[in-house]
């Protein structure tokens, strides 16, 4: 069953009707400005970090669960009805609900008695404000008296402050209305020189900024007090609930249309000009007027939306591609990439599922975030890479993860995890391969962001390795620490503790714990690391580099081969888990995953066995199971992955995140149906048929669905924020399809299903366009390139001249 459908000629998700199985939201803002956004309008904003810079306010875990928003009231001033939009909150039967969700901006709206009401919320390029155009039309044969009321509730800033500190927060709150703009100032008064602002293009019959006097005693959004009324009570906020409410009247001539817009901002003064000169506890406007001013205006408004329109027309035109299949067409050209944005801007903050208090910038996340993003923004890219290695500590381990707004890494959600140091290296690769910047590896940075502790990006490259190397255990292979990518895998943790959090608690000292998975990362990293050696022609560093891949490889064939598949780890006893010898856990997809993504036994057979392996006990019509048998109780020596129910999370539910990685090796063994299949098993607009099972938004992909051991087997949780979005698109675009960024060119070597005849693509890169054409002559991979007419040896693209801009490519497969 359906909720919507694709326009893909508008890139938008149109949601048809109102009560979809979870909020499907969408993301505003792609810079520093950023907000969340539901169907039904639901949703909040913040400045560059959900937790210190919340702008509107949000209850997690609501009744119903998205209420609280950015909500628009029309009442009908002759009959006193009222209803809302965006369905919510109201819930009025609409008719013709839609909520049109498109790349960095929504249009929700419907028709309710006679009156046509949508309104289109985005974030201008640039700037720190989100616009609401709301347009409503007169459908009735006769004039319409109607009141129009909006509605924010505004955050006290620090998100988790906000949602705790009552004894102080009730005294705190201060408001300032000027010629109907509504200014959020709490705090103003001390140490802070921002405030929020909304706004309204119209002259206001009245206001609200206390949140008790819109709603009125005992009372929710469904049913305002002043919308009930039809007026407001010109509410000032001292201490409380500061709120946002406008009034506005319209007369509406029969067929008549009205455009209103709506401004909710963010404004930073500079210090010494905080205060008005007429009153030393005022607000300074001067700077913000002018931009109030310009966007209340239709004119610059839809200015602001065609310029949003056009940059996201230019990012997806960088890679496009023209399969026999329409899923993998929609998500390659619109919505994975598009996904791959919001992940690289809000990592694991700010979704449906995480509530922007939790987590900021996850380091291995972060990291690989990259895979699916430089190819759009390259310079944002850039930073962020050097963002996250300041964060790097001085022994060459990392912290778990950054905020946004300050940049300084924190162990709140642990650290010491073993794996994290590598994906930086794995992050730097991506960035060289896709620009060929390697001006990056000299720039100095410092570690843990201490001024004085200054090198280049190479040597905290170098220092991941040594970290790394430091920590080996009894099989030579590399200590798992506290977790490695799994990081429900806690080897070390031994909590018997309720309550504990697995992820920063430690009761055994880390000496015997050995993961399969860190290791396979090591090759990898240390593959990628020996080519960048190589092409900066230190030679010393590149044969070092190879000597560690190999020496890990020999390991892994010898401590870290079960027979069938690659084993999972070493526990704190030195015995194995995901082997058959275990009772549960007896394999896991990680570590067939990332061996074999790092080459290792693509030699000697190993690889293709593991491979039948997964084929055998883990795959299912919904996806990659992360391990079998589920864990039916709880192992206090393997942590948190046992907690979970049976077919959840990280206990044999389908991790998504995997799911690629098994793409990537099917295609490095040579089996392109295989690796397709498991492609369109996940890929959410194939899923779209079973949206009453699958429940999130059928146009982004999911962290996790519930697996064959769960009760809701093919139930999807966690999406949006998730690594599943940047490796599904490196895996369909890199390896499935096969165009490649490498170091020297544009390698094409599609691993495609046996049945297409081909695809086209167009990939921009590194200054020239490519046009791709690949046409199957025979049922293997091995593949003929022409570059503009002319016969290219292997299956790299050289660059070409200078001045050569497009260069059209045939590929046959034979
Ligand atoms: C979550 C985390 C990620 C981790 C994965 C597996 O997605 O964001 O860092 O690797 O879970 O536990
Ligand atoms: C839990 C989750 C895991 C996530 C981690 C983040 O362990 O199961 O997916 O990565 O929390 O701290």
């Amino acid at each position: 069953m359906r909720y919507g459908y694709f326009d893909d000629e508008n890139r938008e998700y149109v949601i048809t009707r109102p009560d979809t199985p979870l909020p499907w939201i969408n993301y505003l803002g792609c810079e520093s400005y950023f907000g969340i956004i539901s169907n039904t309008a639901g949703g909040y904003s913040f400045y560059r970090d959900a937790r210190l810079r919340r702008i509107t306010r949000y209850r997690y875990n609501n009744v119903p669960l998205d209420t609280g928003g950015r909500y628009i009231y029309l009442r009908d001033d002759d009959s006193g009805q009222f209803w809302s939009p965006s369905w919510q909150p109201t819930r009025h039967q609409p008719r013709n609900y839609s909520c049109r969700h498109g790349l960095g901006y929504s249009i929700i709206g419907s028709e309710y008695s006679g009156l046509d009401a949508r309104t289109r919320y985005f974030v201008p390029l640039g700037e720190d404000l989100e616009i609401w155009q709301t347009t409503i039309t007169n459908q009735r044969n006769a004039p319409a008296k109607l009141s129009l009321f909006s509605a924010i509730e505004f955050c006290l800033w620090d998100a988790h402050d906000d949602a705790t500190n009552f004894q102080r927060n009730f005294s705190t709150a201060e408001i300032e209305v000027e010629n109907g703009v509504i200014y959020h100032k709490t705090e103003y008064r001390e140490r802070r020189n921002h405030f929020a602002y909304f706004a309204c293009s119209e002259s206001i019959s009245g206001y609200d900024t206390q949140r008790d006097a819109f709603f009125g005693p005992y009372r929710d959004w469904e049913k305002p007090l002043a919308v009930e009324r039809g007026s407001s009570s010109n509410s000032i906020a001292h201490g409380w609930a500061p709120f946002g409410s406008h009034h506005i009247k319209l007369d509406l001539a029969p067929g008549e249309s009205r455009q209103i817009i709506f401004l909710l901002g963010y404004y930073e003064n500079p210090p010494e000009q905080k205060f008005d000169h007429s009153d030393p506890q005022t607000i300074d406007k001067r700077n913000v007027r002018p931009v109030i001013a310009k966007y209340s205006q239709p004119e610059h408004a839809g200015a602001a939306f065609d310029t949003l329109r056009s940059y996201w027309k230019e990012l997806l035109e960088i890679c496009r591609v023209e399969t026999p299949d329409v899923h993998t067409n929609r998500m390659v050209n619109i919505w994975n990439p598009y996904q791959c944005m919001a992940t690289f801007n809000i990592s694991r903050s700010a979704s449906s599922f995480e509530s922007g208090i939790g987590r900021g910038l996850g380091f291995r996340d972060s990291n690989q975030d990259l895979l699916g993003f430089v190819h759009m923004v390259p310079q944002r890219a850039r930073q962020r890479i050097l963002d996250l290695a300041s964060t790097q500590l001085p022994s060459g381990g990392a912290y778990h993860q950054f905020q946004p707004l300050t940049k300084r890494g924190n162990n709140d959600i642990g650290g010491g995890f073993n794996d994290d140091p590598h994906w930086l290296v794995l992050g730097a690769s991506a960035y060289l391969r896709e620009t060929g910047d390697w001006s990056i590896l000299d720039e100095r940075i410092p570690y843990d962001q201490q001024p004085g502790s200054e090198e280049t990006l190479y040597e905290h490259m170098k220092r991941g390795f040594r970290y790394a190397l430091e920590r080996l255990g009894p099989h030579g292979l590399p200590l798992i620490g506290r977790a490695d990518w799994n990081d429900c895998l806690n080897l070390n943790c031994f909590s018997e503790e309720p309550g504990q959090s697995f992820q920063t608690v430690t009761n055994r000292e880390g000496k015997v714990a050995e993961s399969v998975f860190i290791a396979g990362l090591l090759v990898l990293a240390c593959k990628e690391m020996a080519e960048v050696a190589c092409r900066l022609k230190l030679r010393d560093d590149a044969d070092f580099y190879k000597l560690q891949a190999n020496k890990m490889e020999q390991t892994i064939h010898e401590h870290g081969w079960d027979g069938d598949w690659f084993l999972r780890a070493y526990d704190n006893f030195g015995n194995p888990v995901g082997s058959h010898q275990c009772d549960e856990g007896r394999i896991f997809v990680e570590p067939q995953g990332f061996c074999i993504l790092a080459g290792v036994g693509l030699g000697n057979g190993m690889a293709s066995r593991a491979l039948e392996s997964v084929h055998a006990h883990l795959s299912s019509q919904h996806g990659i199971v992360i391990l079998q048998p589920a864990y039916s109780k709880y192992y206090v020596h393997l942590g948190e992955i046992s907690s979970y129910p049976p077919g959840y999370k990280e206990n044999a539910g389908i991790f998504c995140h995997t799911n690629p990685w098994i793409m990537i090796a099917e295609s490095r063994v040579g089996n392109g149906d295989r690796a397709y299949d498991y492609y369109l098993r996940l890929n959410p607009s194939a899923r779209e048929d079973i949206s009453e099972l699958h429940r999130c938004e059928p146009y982004v992909y999911a962290q996790m669905i519930a697996g064959p051991d769960s009760h809701t087997f093919g139930e999807a949780k966690n999406s949006w924020l998730t690594g599943t979005a940047a490796w599904n698109y490196y895996a369909i675009t890199q390896w499935i399809l096969g165009i490649r960024p490498s170091w020297d060119g544009l390698q094409i070597s599609p691993v495609i299903p046996r049945s297409w005849k081909g695809f086209r693509a167009v990939r921009k890169f590194r200054g020239a366009t490519y046009r791709i054409g690949v046409r199957r002559e025979g049922q293997g991979n091995g593949v003929e390139l022409f570059a503009n007419g002319a016969r290219v040896r292997g299956d790299v693209l050289p660059l070409p001249p200078d001045g050569c801009k497009e260069v059209v490519v045939e590929a046959v497969l034979s």
